[in-house]
């Protein structure tokens, strides 16, 4: 089987021709695989998924991350978690509301982060959700070589709490949200990882921070940190040529690598205009920084 690749940035790319609900071929999954190399948002349009068939096509990547927030998982997949801002009759929510709401790497507050995240839009809002990457390889290549050298050899501190982190808001949205976060305060540890990321396939460097999850610097005192990682965070929003932001179509199916990418839910839309998106994430390694 092959596919058609079009480029829609250098950060992003769009495959049309390809069938994901069938068994692909190894050539072909090795192709889709060089193109996420190259291009870590892939967009593969017009595909028909149920939950099983999305969950099948994502383990053809690697095995799959187990889902803990049972309430969201799909019933006839639970590797497969809900999205959505849509609401059963009772005012209950069916999925997760207010995920990725800020800049951020999945799971990086985790010592193995997710490697891909897999994104279908099963219903996209009249308004709004778009998807915003940042693509932290170029954010690191253009990096002032004192920002470099400050930051060689250094680990970030990571956590999931949103009420440890100034830089973030509770979305008022998500029914006992502060209550959830406080609460990991403490029943959750911080991981460290390292600010500068090794692309495990292509050995490219990213920068490997987040708003979202990046509270300190390993070692590092809060007086110096916190204005490192200030400076840090706007140079990465400093050149508008290093995002991509997608605007979803129904049945776009979306690959993304967090090995060297943040991104953020963009928000934008009210119920009852209903956005869903039905989620797979391929389990990922400890990162790494080796010197090129
Ligand atoms: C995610 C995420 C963004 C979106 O699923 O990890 O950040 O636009 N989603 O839904
Ligand atoms: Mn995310």
């Amino acid at each position: 089987m092959t596919f058609q690749i079009h480029s829609l940035s250098p950060t992003a790319a769009e495959i049309a021709g390809l069938d994901c609900s069938r068994a692909l071929p190894p050539e072909t999954l090795e192709a889709l695989r060089a193109a996420l190399k190259e291009h870590p948002v892939i967009c593969i349009r017009d595909q028909h998924l149920d939950a099983p068939g999305l969950g099948a096509f994502a383990r053809r990547l690697g095995p799959l991350e187990k889902q803990d927030r049972s309430a969201f998982c799909h019933p006839d997949d639970s590797d497969i978690l809900i999205l959505s801002n849509d609401r059963r009759a009772d005012g209950s929510q069916i999925g997760i509301v207010d995920a990725g709401d800020f800049w951020h790497s999945d799971s990086s507050h985790m010592s193995e982060p997710c490697r891909y995240t897999m994104l279908y839009a099963v219903q996209n809002p009249i308004k709004g959700g778009d998807t915003h990457y940042i693509d932290m390889r170029k954010v690191y290549e253009a990096l002032p070589a004192s920002l470099k050298n400050e930051i060689a050899g250094c680990e970030a501190v990571h956590h999931v709490s949103k009420t440890l982190n100034p830089r973030v808001t509770v979305s008022a949205e998500r029914a006992g949200a502060a209550d959830y976060y406080k609460s990991r305060e403490t029943a959750t540890k911080s991981v460290t990882q390292p600010m500068v990321r090794t692309h495990p396939e292509s050995g490219e460097q990213a920068l490997y921070i987040s708003p979202r999850f990046t509270i300190a610097i390993a070692g590092m005192d809060d007086a110096e940190a916190q204005p490192l990682l200030d400076e840090l965070f706007r140079f990465m929003f400093s050149n508008p040529a290093w995002q991509y932001t997608h605007k979803w179509r129904d049945n776009d199916l979306v690959i993304w690598d967090n090995a060297c990418l943040n991104h953020m839910a963009g928000g934008g839309y009210e119920y009852p205009d209903v956005r869903r998106m039905h989620r797979a994430t391929v389990a990922g390694d400890r990162p790494f920084y080796r010197a090129s």
